[in-house]
């Protein structure tokens, strides 16, 4: 497709219907991971997601977006955060007064609702009034009459509002090495969602596309496909690793946001991964304070490329080899085929 034919990301994308899903792991998962034992698939976009997802995917799909909506989408621990920081501080500027307020007030997560367990019902009702954790907090941030709106979403694209089909609303899509992002997300799930299994099990789960937001290639192919049309940009965390400055200028061309030299070097510094770590604005350090178990697992963890070679035994590698290919066969994406 030609630069000439790009256009909004208007393409036909089919209603969803959520089905019961059948995990054929389910004994291990009512054992080890209660906080999604229990999961819907979303058809024919074939992606899985917790249950509760019911109650809330008509009111998704309905939500009304604006031209102006920017947002920022991945899968799980690709560098969503990272990339909303960056967004964050190009479109409100490096000197907002909210600069050190908690993401999660800045910039909104769209399916944080429907992701709350019912366990952890009694413990958010206990949070103070207006903590933007609490249920129905996100989607008044979200009705904010402030424009261009930041949302942040994990999911597939075809779970996103359907009003985001005929609009110009942008999307920046991040993606990084799956086997990076299944040890992070081994590391997220002890730490968030009382993940008690062993290791091994994790990498089964993952590669036998039994986690949630997955199937992972799924997912990043339901944005890749559209990555020709001028409302969708895709990012590697890899190329935010190894080139920032130059990531930032993407990303800015693309927002059209102009941005000096100035700028996109303190820019550089605070999406650095140490600045990052040590700003409580980014680090994630109260999210989920109180309801999850409290691990010694910092959510900006390590932020490096290759974790998974300090992880991964060689059989395991090949298990991501094979998959890889599996998913990717007939399919034009080109990275991430080791
Ligand atoms: P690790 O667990 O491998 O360290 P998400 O925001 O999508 O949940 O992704 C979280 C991952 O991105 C974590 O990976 C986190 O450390 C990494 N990350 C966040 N900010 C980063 C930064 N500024 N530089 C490098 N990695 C970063």
């Amino acid at each position: 497709i030609s630069m000439a034919s790009k256009k909004p990301d208007d393409d036909n994308i089919p209603k969803q219907t959520l089905e019961p899903f059948v995990n054929p792991m389910q004994t291990y998962f009512d054992k080890h991971l209660t906080t999604f034992s229990k999961m819907v698939r979303a058809m024919p976009c074939n992606t899985i997601m917790v249950d509760t997802l019911e109650n809330y995917h008509e009111k998704h799909m309905a939500f009304p977006c604006r031209d102006t909506d920017i947002w920022v989408t991945a899968f799980p621990k690709a560098g969503t955060t990272w990339m909303q920081e960056m967004v964050w501080l190009m479109i409100r500027g490096l000197n907002h007064k909210d600069g050190d307020k908690p993401l999660m007030s800045r910039f909104p997560f769209f399916e944080w609702d429907a992701l709350i367990p019912p366990k952890y019902d009694a413990a958010m009702a206990l949070l103070p009034a207006g903590n933007v954790e609490r249920r129905g907090e996100q989607w008044k941030l979200l009705d904010s009459p402030v424009n261009p709106r930041l949302i942040k979403s994990q999911m597939h694209r075809a779970l996103l509002p359907s009003g985001l089909t005929k609009l110009k609303s942008k999307i920046i899509y991040v993606v990084r090495d799956p086997r990076d992002v299944m040890i992070s997300l081994y590391y997220h799930t002890i730490k968030m969602l009382d993940y008690s299994g062993d290791f091994d099990h994790f990498v089964k789960i993952f590669l036998d596309d039994l986690y949630e937001w997955g199937p992972f290639w799924n997912h990043v192919l339901g944005y890749w496909n559209r990555r020709h049309q001028d409302n969708i940009l895709f990012v590697r965390y890899e190329d935010l690793q190894k080139d920032l400055k130059g990531s930032i200028n993407k990303v800015a061309a693309f927002l059209g946001v102009t941005v000096t030299t100035a700028q996109v070097a303190t820019m550089t510094e605070r999406l650095s991964f140490e600045f990052m770590r040590n700003n409580p604005a980014t680090n994630n350090q109260e999210i989920m304070k109180g309801l999850a178990k409290d691990s010694d697992i910092k959510f900006m963890r390590k932020g490096i490329i290759g974790d998974h070679m300090n992880h991964l035994s060689e059989a395991q590698i090949l298990q991501f080899t094979k998959w890889t290919e599996k998913w990717l066969k007939d399919t034009d994406f080109p990275y991430y085929k080791y």
